[in-house]
């Protein structure tokens, strides 16, 4: 299995009134072709950092990010190629796109830069489809008359369009209910399969953690506390953080052993 991306000893800290906070502490990852990494870790413990940092998007403090075996810096010096080869849905929709824009607008422009950039790519009914959207209705609408949930699919459509090896996908769920949350969940397994694009997402939904995921990595106080296959992850846990952030996921506090190790069992 080919090595798509990968991050080493990736340090950042932010200055804040109290002095430097250190947020990331020597990060190791690596997204191998055809996974779907799962990131989990509490609020403000920096997933959406060590993202943008995988991006190009924000400078680490040390360390290196390598795609397909090449270190690559910040994204205006990334080529083409590499841009569009790694797409990043962001956290929130509401920012990530303009509101007076159309939807056949904002999925034209990625296609048309393909285009004069001697790139394959999805035209933009396709990705809308894939991206669960179907319907001509949606070409002609502002951005700012779609719900969030039709703004986070709006998102992930864009990223389809540029057929990259990679999404990035910050939370891109979290205003969805549970139903499209597993249309959404679907929708990554199929062009997982389909476009062989490999992922790696921030979810807090267990359906997704425990059906869609192959890999899972947990950021803790800035270190990566366990990193693995789902399965090894699972039955082995490192972390008494992990532990705690299941436990609350699967809400089974409270219920006897047994029951707690039948609904671990479930999901192992
Ligand atoms: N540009 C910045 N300047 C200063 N502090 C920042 C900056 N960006 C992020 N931070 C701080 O870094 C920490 C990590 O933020 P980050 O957004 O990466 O967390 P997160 O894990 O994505 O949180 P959430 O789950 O709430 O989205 C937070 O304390 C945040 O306030
Ligand atoms: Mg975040």
């Amino acid at each position: 299995m080919s090595e798509l991306l990968k991050g080493t000893n990736l340090t950042k800290s932010f200055d804040t009134p109290f002095g430097s906070a250190v947020i990331l502490n020597g990060i190791n990852l690596k997204l191998e072709e055809g996974s779907i990494i799962a990131l989990i870790g509490e609020s403000g413990g920096g997933k959406t950092t060590l993202f943008k940092i995988l991006m190009g998007l924000e400078t680490a403090d040390s360390g290196s990010v390598f795609m397909l075996g090449k270190e690559v810096g910040r994204l205006r010096k990334r080529s083409f190629a590499e841009c569009a080869s790694i797409q990043y849905v962001f956290q929130d929709p509401y920012a990530s796109m303009a509101d007076e824009a159309t939807v056949i607008s904002t999925l034209s422009e990625p296609a048309r830069l393909c285009k004069r950039n001697h790139r394959d790519y999805l035209e933009p009914e396709e990705a809308l489809v894939l991206a669960g959207l179907p319907g001509e209705e949606f070409m002609d609408r502002k951005i700012k008359s779609l719900s969030g949930g039709q703004r986070q699919k709006i998102a992930i459509a864009r990223a389809l369009i540029t057929l990259p090896q990679i999404i990035i996908a910050d939370e891109s769920m979290s205003m969805l209910d549970e139903g499209s949350a597993q249309e959404m969940g679907s929708i990554f397994s199929r062009v997982n399969k389909l476009l062989g694009i490999s992922f790696i997402i921030v979810t807090h939904n267990k359906n997704i953690l425990f059906d869609l995921c192959t890999f899972i990595l947990v950021l803790h106080q800035g270190k990566i506390v366990e990193a693995g296959l789902k399965e090894e992850v699972l039955t082995s846990l490192q972390a008494e953080y992990t532990r705690q952030y299941l436990e609350c996921m699967l809400n089974i506090e409270g219920r006897t052993d047994f029951e707690q190790n039948n609904v671990r069992k479930s999901y192992g």
